[in-house]
């Protein structure tokens, strides 16, 4: 059976019953970002191609309140997160500016004090979570927009002037800069402007969304967590990166989206001038952005099992070409596909591990669901999950 989501509400009450518990008082402010599945488009936003991702319901809540201590106080209640899970720090200025460290999870919550757009005062706060950590949903983007939803709260006069946009690049930035991830802009931007019924085209070279509605009720999207996460991304992702900027270089483009027009033929006359592991990766990058692109017309016009075969496209070049999948995320892709009713299924996110996304007829969610846990040598969650909203502020 898929796990059910706790519903917004309830996780909010619980953040507000523990913030009474820590700080003896009620909160007074609060906001929830979600998580993300990426339908299909992977590796292609800091190639500013095109990424195709819906906000999930699973979501990080931030309750709080101004404080008279002089210092900022954030207890996290996230599972999975490393400790201390309580934090205490000077509010950020010039003379005590806030720099990554230890707890990791609290790097996420200081980078983007560090990068909001004005002046954040000492206040308490309470983080509580239902993205699961560490399985490729985006658990970091939705504590920092979470976070920067909060401080807009905290410091309205500084805060509803802020675009929507500029929110974005600031979380984006928080991470790079205190979480040391050269990640692009998707998770951000979709944990901040994703819509209930809707998957989000986003186009990462010129920022511009269409929201492409998911509302056919015999369609279901699942996803599956492998439970596995292998090490190997700290350093795979910002190599990864860096192979694509170098390739779009000796292709004299300015990235690697400049190339996406090319066919085959013409990307094959690239083989001399680059080694052929940087040959198959602009070839995934190359055919991913094409690929997305028709995959949001293809939805749109209903044709689930042309965007079924897309995304096993996609998987296939991201294991052979792009070389950042694994065998239990394999495993679990295979096993979905033989289930009839199955459109299509592949990985999602970074990759070496995490999440599977899979496309399929409501009727068949149950078969599928059984066929992936027989198939497969480890212990896997599932979530059936509707497209749902960005980030909001929440009513206590
Ligand atoms: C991670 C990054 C995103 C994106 C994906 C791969 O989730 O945070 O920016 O690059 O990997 O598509």
């Amino acid at each position: 059976m898929a796990s059910e989501t706790p519903s917004v509400e309830s996780t909010l009450k619980q953040a507000a019953a523990y913030f009474r518990d820590k700080f003896g008082k009620d909160p007074n402010l609060a906001a929830c970002a979600p998580g993300r599945v990426n339908l299909i488009g992977e590796h292609t936003d800091y190639n500013e191609g095109f990424v195709f991702p819906m906000a999930l319901p699973m979501v990080t809540v931030v309750v709080g309140s101004k404080n008279d201590a002089g210092k900022c106080r954030v207890l996290t209640k996230a599972e999975g997160v490393d400790a201390p899970h309580f934090i205490e720090f000077p509010p950020h200025s010039e003379a005590t500016p806030l720099s990554p460290g230890t707890p990791k999870w609290a790097n996420y919550f200081k980078g983007v004090i560090a990068n909001f757009p004005g002046t954040v005062p000492a206040f308490d706060a309470v983080i509580v979570s239902t993205v699961p950590v560490g399985g490729g949903v985006s658990s970091s983007a939705a504590l920092e927009v979470a976070t920067f939803t909060f401080l807009q709260q905290l410091c309205p006069d500084d805060g509803q002037n802020v675009k929507t946009m500029q929110k974005v690049l600031a979380c984006q930035k928080a991470e790079h800069d205190f979480a040391n991830v050269p990640c692009g802009i998707m998770d951000q931007y979709i944990s901040t402007m994703g819509k209930a019924s809707h998957a989000l085209l986003i186009d990462c070279r010129s920022f511009e969304g269409r929201l492409v509605p998911m509302t056919d009720p015999d369609v279901v999207v699942l996803v599956t967590n492998s439970n596995v996460k292998h090490e190997l991304n700290g350093s795979e992702y910002p190599t990864r990166r860096r192979q694509c900027e170098s390739a779009s270089k000796t292709m004299g483009k300015k990235s690697l989206r400049e190339a996406a027009d090319l066919t085959p033929d013409q990307l094959a006359d690239f083989k001399d001038h680059i080694d052929s592991e940087t040959f198959r990766r602009i070839r995934h990058v190359i055919t991913e952005i094409q690929r997305t692109e028709e995959a949001a017309g293809v939805l749109e016009n209903g044709d689930y099992k042309k965007f079924g075969q897309l995304m096993v496209a996609s998987h296939n070049s991201l294991r052979d070409d792009y070389e950042v999948s694994c065998s239990e995320v394999d495993q679990l892709v295979e096993a979905a596909m033989e289930v009839e009713g199955v459109f299509g299924s592949r990985m999602t996110g970074g990759g070496f591990g995490g999440c599977t996304v899979t496309l399929l007829k409501r009727e068949a969610v149950d078969k599928c669901i059984q066929n992936m846990k027989n198939r497969y040598t480890g212990t896997a969650t599932f979530y059936v999950c509707p497209a749902s909203d960005g980030a909001r502020s929440l009513q206590l």
